[in-house]
């Protein structure tokens, strides 16, 4: 538990330069080069008021209240924005100083509303403190001036208010959208008294560009900028630091707490994964954790179609266990499995593989991140030797030519994309490959020297042509793979790359990129300094995702672009624990530290660990687990936090086999659309509701912590455990730590990490052990894990889902920057009002020729089935390309993607569907019936508290 008061010193730090000594009031202080005057005083406790300095933000020098005296310079200059020099004399206390200052806090005031006792910052308000701080006694100029006290406020924005009478015009908040969210949503409008906030061209926020990021106004000094819970509920009294729920960032967060009520959540400043910053969902959408939809008692019913009834924790768990062992007494030991989620901490997806390997006795054990980054993590594995991203995000500072392939980071990552952002801005120069022309492509200030608008499904034969261009320019680092590589595999693949059909001018029909455009991409990428390369779901979910992974990394190899910072090969993990979740062994042929379950010594570590006999053949992976339901051989299933109903492809195929099975356990927070198919259902904890920890897409380990108690009486976990005991195999952990503690003793790479380091370091990114006791920021630095890299064959083969007469469009499916996955938390937030439903983005030449405008409904049908969504007219697709989210069940996305999938991982191929489009007037006949079905679950579960126990 912390107090809620940050210390701030001022400015930004400054690392990597010279030393310097001065004094400041008689007292020697020595930092770094480029420190600011007023951080140095801070450093030695000196604090000289300031009021439009931060040291999350570059100084900027317009208050005036931080001035001091320097020997030998004239005037009081502002201490914010002047640097430190050798042998400097600086007083920061006098007369004259006090005097000066007090002046200055006098114009402010006499223009500022005098309702401290009733403003939300009372208290916390940097203003009333500096005017305490100089000893304001009086203002001269009285309050009856001209005066921008009647000032309206907006309140536009469903998390903030802006009230502009309480404005300094410090520009803080101007400055953080600028630097660091990188949005430039605001300025400030007119000169001189007349000088103001603007949002956009001064329109309302909701109006504006704003993203809702939150950083204006957390950088607002006074409540000027205030969130709304804050206005509403008062000042917290004390914070937690917890981890974000939502994307693999995993920004770390103070949860400021009035109890155990969250007051709002703060961007943590030490938090290394985003340093202070923050998106719209962290930072707002926390509202579902305490909606009324929350599901707080276990329920049970034989059927799905008989309504629910409310029962004791013993009796779900116990009905639970019964169904779990008649079923595999009566078809066998592998008819049962269960499946974890990337949205779990790394202690429960643990357990949950626990419980299935142990207590299950078969190895039928998945994850969500199937459908996502299975292709990285064997991609990855079979090139460099380890499942995982090379670097952390600061790496990206170091970074001279940054390569985005299919993923869009403003929406899916915010908070590292503002980073990305940032390094752009600085003069790194940037390479898309995307389908679509996503934010990033043109922002401000950022121009992609590439944009390489490849057709969906053809990533292959444009890494391939990429590839070729290096190996037949000479732009190959030979010193690089001489020394790091395996020769033998290198010259194969130099040889087959180097073909002529692996050349941009012969694959430009296939990628529809120009040959130009790859060739000047790839000299860039290989000779434009330290290249590294970000990817996103648009190189996994793909017939050929791992093949595209290994294409990645032959190319970062080729160039030498892996093993130290600004390089790299950076899967970008959609959500919050992907990374964990696979580190932790729910894939089912791998047990955690993704060591194959048919590995004898690995296996006999575990048997001897957990008292029982494993299965040495891999287990279902969750088509698998589909299949042999519709066959009949698998009729049992525990999910956690996951909801394959609408986040699997082929959503009529999966329905039909949830409907199959004869008991299905859901541990969720709400009635998602697997629940809708469950028999038992065990009512879990949010995040705010647990401890634990997350991984995010660096590696980064992070803890979670509790900040209320779990709502329905037990944490995620506990409920695991108290399966484990019912089915017979006995768990008895008290706290995730010693979960933990079991995770480190039988996997090497998290054989130092433990609760405790965690709390010492912060967090920490894997491998850690006694080689790497503070962690490993960057992968692969001497060596490649697996010893030499290895080069694969990327031999493109198109994928069977082709356009034709009938399917003449390839539809494919991204993501949001205010929803998130399948929305079940985010729809139960304002972010609604960002994006309240799913879109069709369609090109204006395909909508025209299907007399298609925008906002008309539009039947999408695919081989797989058909729905109907509303139409964006746009250019932001290309011809013959639509494209759109799946973050509300209705719009059945998942209804027309098909069942293809990844070669060598099953993740499916969401990202190209042969479509067609035309205008329609009502929905599909799969949203009636979803409709129909979704009426009737909910009205069985109205029944549930009523039920007869
Ligand atoms: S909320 Fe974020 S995007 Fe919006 S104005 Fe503030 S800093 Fe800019
Ligand atoms: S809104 Fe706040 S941060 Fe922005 S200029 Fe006004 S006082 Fe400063
Ligand atoms: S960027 Fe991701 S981790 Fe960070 S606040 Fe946003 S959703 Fe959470
Ligand atoms: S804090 Fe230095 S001028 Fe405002």
């Amino acid at each position: 538990m912390q107090s809620i008061v940050e210390q701030d010193l001022g400015t930004p730090a400054r690392v990597g330069t010279p030393l310097v000594t001065l004094r400041i009031d008689g007292q020697p202080v020595t930092v770094p080069e480029g420190t600011s005057v007023l951080r140095a005083a801070a450093l030695l406790g000196q604090k000289i008021p300031k009021l439009c300095a931060t040291e999350q933000l570059e100084a900027f020098g317009s208050c005036r209240l931080c001035l001091v005296q320097i020997e030998g310079m004239k005037g009081l200059p502002a201490s914010c924005t002047t640097p430190v020099a050798e042998g400097m004399q600086v007083s920061t206390q006098n007369a004259q100083l006090a005097r000066v200052r007090r002046g200055v806090m006098e114009l402010y005031i006499s223009d500022h509303p005098l309702d401290c006792l009733t403003c939300p910052a009372n208290g916390h308000c940097e203003l009333q403190d500096m005017a305490g701080v100089v000893g304001l006694r009086e203002v001269r100029y009285g309050y009856a001036g001209a005066n921008h006290l009647s000032a309206a406020k907006d309140t536009s924005n469903p998390y903030f208010t802006f009230d502009p009478a309480k404005c300094i015009v410090c520009s803080r908040c101007v400055r953080a959208c600028d630097e660091q969210q990188g949005t430039l949503a605001l300025t400030i409008q007119g000169r001189g008294f007349d000088s103001k906030v603007a949002a956009s061209q001064d329109v309302p926020f909701m109006d504006s560009e704003c993203v809702s990021c939150g950083a204006c106004v957390q950088a607002c000094p006074t409540a000027t900028l205030s969130e709304n819970t804050l206005i509403e509920r008062g000042q917290a009294e004390h914070s937690v630091v917890t981890t974000c729920a939502y994307c693999g960032v995993g920004c770390s967060f103070r949860a400021e707490m009035q109890g155990e009520s969250v007051v709002r959540m703060v961007p943590n400043k030490d938090g290394q994964a985003n340093h202070g910053h923050s998106c719209v969902k962290g930072r707002f959408a926390i509202g579902y954790a305490t909606h009324p939809d929350r599901i707080v008692k276990p329920m049970l019913r034989a059927r799905i179609s008989d309504p629910w009834r409310e029962v004791s924790w013993e009796e779900a768990i116990g009905y639970a266990a019964r169904e779990l062992k008649r079923i595999q007494a009566q078809y066998g030991r592998n008819s049962i499995g269960g499946i974890t989620s990337s949205r779990c901490t790394n202690e429960e997806t643990y357990l949950v593989q626990k419980l299935v390997r142990a207590g299950f006795g078969n190895n039928n054990v998945d994850t969500c991140a199937r459908v996502c980054h299975s292709p990285t993590g064997y991609g990855l594995k079979q090139t460099l030797g380890e499942s995982a991203g090379t670097q952390n995000f600061d790496s990206v500072m170091q970074a001279d030519v940054i390569f985005v392939i299919g993923a869009n980071p403003t929406d899916g990552h915010p908070v590292f994309a503002s980073q990305m952002k940032r390094r752009l801005r600085q003069g790194a120069q940037l390479i898309v490959a995307d389908p679509r022309t996503i934010d990033l492509v043109r922002s401000p200030h950022i121009a992609a020297a590439q944009h390489l608008k490849l057709k969906p499904g053809t990533n292959v034969a444009l890494i391939n042509s990429l590839a070729h261009v290096i190996v037949s320019e000479g732009w190959v680092n030979e010193a690089f793979v001489k020394q790091r590589c395996d020769l033998e595999s290198f010259a194969q693949w130099r040889a087959f790359i180097a073909q002529p059909e692996n050349s941009p001018e012969a694959l430009q029909p296939i990628t529809g990129v120009p040959a130009a455009s790859v060739r000047a991409a790839a000299r860039l990428y290989a000779t434009g300094g330290n290249g590294a390369i970000y990817y996103g779901l648009g190189v996994t979910e793909h017939a050929q995702g791992s093949t595209m992974v290994m294409g990645i990394a032959n190319l970062a190899m080729a160039t030498g672009n892996l093993g130290r910072e600004g390089v790299g090969v950076n899967p970008l993990r959609g959500q919050n624990n992907v990374q964990g979740s696979c580190d932790m062994g729910s894939f089912p042929h791998e047990f955690p530290g993704y060591r194959h379950v048919s590995n004898v010594q690995v296996r006999e570590l575990f048997e001897g660990a957990w008292g029982v006999p494993l299965q040495s053949e891999p287990g279902l992976r969750i088509p698998n687990m589909f299949e042999a339901a519709l066959d009949g051989e698998f009729k049992g299933l525990y999910i956690e936090g996951e909801d394959i109903a609408q986040s699997d492809p082929n959503t009529q195929h999966v329905t039909a086999a949830l409907e199959s099975m004869e008991c299905i356990i859901v541990q969720d927070l709400f009635l998602n659309e697997s629940a809708k198919f469950a028999h038992v259902f065990l009512p879990g904890s949010s995040f705010l509701e647990k401890d634990g920890t997350f991984t995010n897409a660096e590696r980064r380990i992070s803890r979670v912590r509790k900040v209320m108690q779990p709502k329905a009486g037990y944490a995620d976990w506990q409920i695991t455990q108290l399966l484990a005991n019912a089915v017979g195999y006995p768990m008895h952990y008290t706290h995730p730590a010693e979960i933990m503690e079991e995770i480190a003793r039988l996997t090497p790479t998290f054989s130092g990490v433990s609760f405790a380091r965690l709390e010492a370091l912060g967090s920490i990114q894997w491998p850690c052990n006694a080689q790497h006791p503070q962690g490993t920021p960057t992968m692969h630095v001497e060596e490649f894990v697996r010893g030499k890299g290895r080069f694969l064959i990327t031999a493109y083969v198109p994928t069977s889902e082709r356009v034709n007469p009938r399917y003449p469009l390839l539809l494919t499916t991204g993501r949001i920057l205010s929803q998130y996955n399948v929305g079940a938390q985010t729809r139960r937030t304002e972010n609604n009002r960002w994006h309240a439903e799913d879109r069709l983005e369609i090109h204006p030449h395909d909508a025209e020729e299907r007399g298609i405008a925008e906002g008309d409904w539009v039947g999408i049908a695919s081989r797989a089935g058909d729905t109907v969504l509303r139409a964006r007219v746009t250019e932001r697709v290309q011809p013959g390309v639509l494209y759109t989210t799946f973050h509300f069940p209705e719009s059945g996305a998942n209804v027309i993607t098909t069942e293809n999938s990844d070669w060598a991982t099953n993740c499916p191929e969401y990202k190209v569907t042969a479509v067609q489009a035309t205008r329609v007037s009502q929905p599909s006949e799969w949203q009636k019936r979803f409709r129909e079905f979704s009426d009737v679950q909910e009205d069985l579960l109205k029944h549930a508290a009523s039920a007869p126990k």
